[in-house]
């Protein structure tokens, strides 16, 4: 059995979302897996392979999970981490690999963590705190965009991923 953490940083619940359902399916697969808003991950020692989702806001990772890949660089780089972030809505969501922020990159390079995926993301105006951020939050971008059956995939192939390593 492999202790797995999923990390998530998100504003308005998308992410967590995410994260929940990537860890059903690395649970169904076997592992054991703790679930934890990347800003209360402390130590990511008692772990064989770390999963960091962020939400983009304004081309950023959210300060949380940045915090965590920074403060565990030495940790990381000795462990499976696979990198994911959420955010394009609307005709983009589909479509689009956003790149990593820069700053995230570099982290992302001397962890050598996994290529980066991109997941759609969710976009209620309801949930939208500001008055700047609720003007975005506006027109074909509104909605959920969050494709359930390729998180679950991507989720799968990491469990899978996990297991092969852990048995060589
Ligand atoms: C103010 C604002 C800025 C955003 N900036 C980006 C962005 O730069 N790139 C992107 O792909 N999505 C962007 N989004 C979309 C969010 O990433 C998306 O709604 C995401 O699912 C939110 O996740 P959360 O619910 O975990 O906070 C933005 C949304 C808002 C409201």
């Amino acid at each position: 059995m492999t202790a797995v953490l999923v990390a998530h940083a998100g504003k308005t619940g998308g992410t967590r979302e995410i994260a929940e359902v990537v860890s059903e399916e690395l649970r169904a697969l076997g592992h054991t897996v703790d679930t934890r808003d990347a800003a209360d991950v402390a130590d990511v020692t008692p772990y064989t392979a770390v999963v960091v989702g962020s939400a983009l806001y304004y081309s950023r990772w959210r300060p949380s999970a940045v915090r965590l890949l920074e403060r565990n660089v030495a940790a990381l780089r000795e462990r499976q981490v696979w990198l994911f972030h959420s955010g394009p809505c609307g005709q983009a969501a589909s479509l689009v690999h956003v790149s990593l922020p820069a700053s995230v990159a570099i982290l992302a390079a001397s962890i050598d963590a996994e290529r980066t995926t991109t997941f759609g993301g969710r976009l209620d105006p309801a949930l939208v705190r500001g008055v700047l951020p609720r003007l975005m939050a506006r027109g074909s971008r509104v909605g959920d965009f969050r494709d359930w059956a390729r998180i679950r995939s991507w989720a799968r192939d990491v469990g899978n991923h996990v297991s092969s390593h852990v048995s060589l």
